[in-house]
């Protein structure tokens, strides 16, 4: 392990951020498992943002509002707009977890509402932005990474500052808040890999508290 890592594997990226090395790694199964719940009543499917393009990342929700966008713009939705009910509830292992990490990163009381969920393939990527169409900032983002690894790109709160390569795999835990809530970040094309869980993806799950 670098020096960088104190030893229980938590390395802070910039003031308000903190990598959790394998903090998913006990309930893996168990998150596996829940997403394919989600999805058995609300599929992966691709926006379109406003400007028109479609992601290249796959997306779903969970929880009381789900994140979308589409021509009109980005926004926190009670309902999927695919099929029209209400996002699947949103597990209580997902719950805890954000929870849990986020209190471990120096955030009490973390109780998010909405729960992205992304589907990475090879060659998937998810160029830098802000997470912003939230209510308001004084919660933190938790980010849990699941199957193939990435390389996530972890900036300034500028577009400008040049972010730092993150290396995330499997089990790890990002958490920004603080100072760090609007800070730019995205994730570089998804190489090549099979992973013993998940094959040849990568999942992501974004906890937010949105309203
Ligand atoms: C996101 O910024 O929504 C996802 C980050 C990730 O996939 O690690
Ligand atoms: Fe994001």
């Amino acid at each position: 392990m670098s020096d960088l890592f104190a030893l229980d594997g938590r390395k802070t990226l910039r003031d308000g951020a903190v990598l959790l090395r394998g903090r998913a790694l006990a309930v893996d199964r168990a998150l596996l498992d829940a997403i394919e719940g989600v999805v058995a009543q609300s599929p992966f499917r691709r926006m379109v943002t406003p400007g028109g393009f479609q992601m290249s990342v796959a997306m779903t929700n969970c929880g009381r509002v789900g994140w979308v966008t589409d021509r009109t713009g980005y926004r926190y939705d009670p309902r999927d707009p695919e099929t029209g009910a209400a996002w699947p509830a949103m597990p209580d292992i997902f719950r805890t977890l954000a929870r849990e990490a986020a209190s471990d990163a120096g955030f009490d009381g973390f109780a998010p509402e909405a729960c992205l969920i992304n589907c990475y393939e090879p060659g998937t990527r998810l160029s830098l932005h802000q997470d912003k169409d939230e209510q308001n900032y004084a919660h933190p983002v938790v980010s849990v990474s699941l199957g193939l690894p990435a390389t996530f790109q972890f900036g300034g709160l500028k577009r400008s500052d040049r972010p730092m390569k993150v290396p995330l795999q499997h089990g790890d835990i990002v958490v920004w808040g603080g100072p760090s809530r609007l800070v730019y970040h995205g994730v570089l094309a998804l190489k090549d890999g099979e992973h013993p869980l998940t094959g040849g993806r990568r999942f992501n799950l974004t906890f937010r508290k949105a309203l």
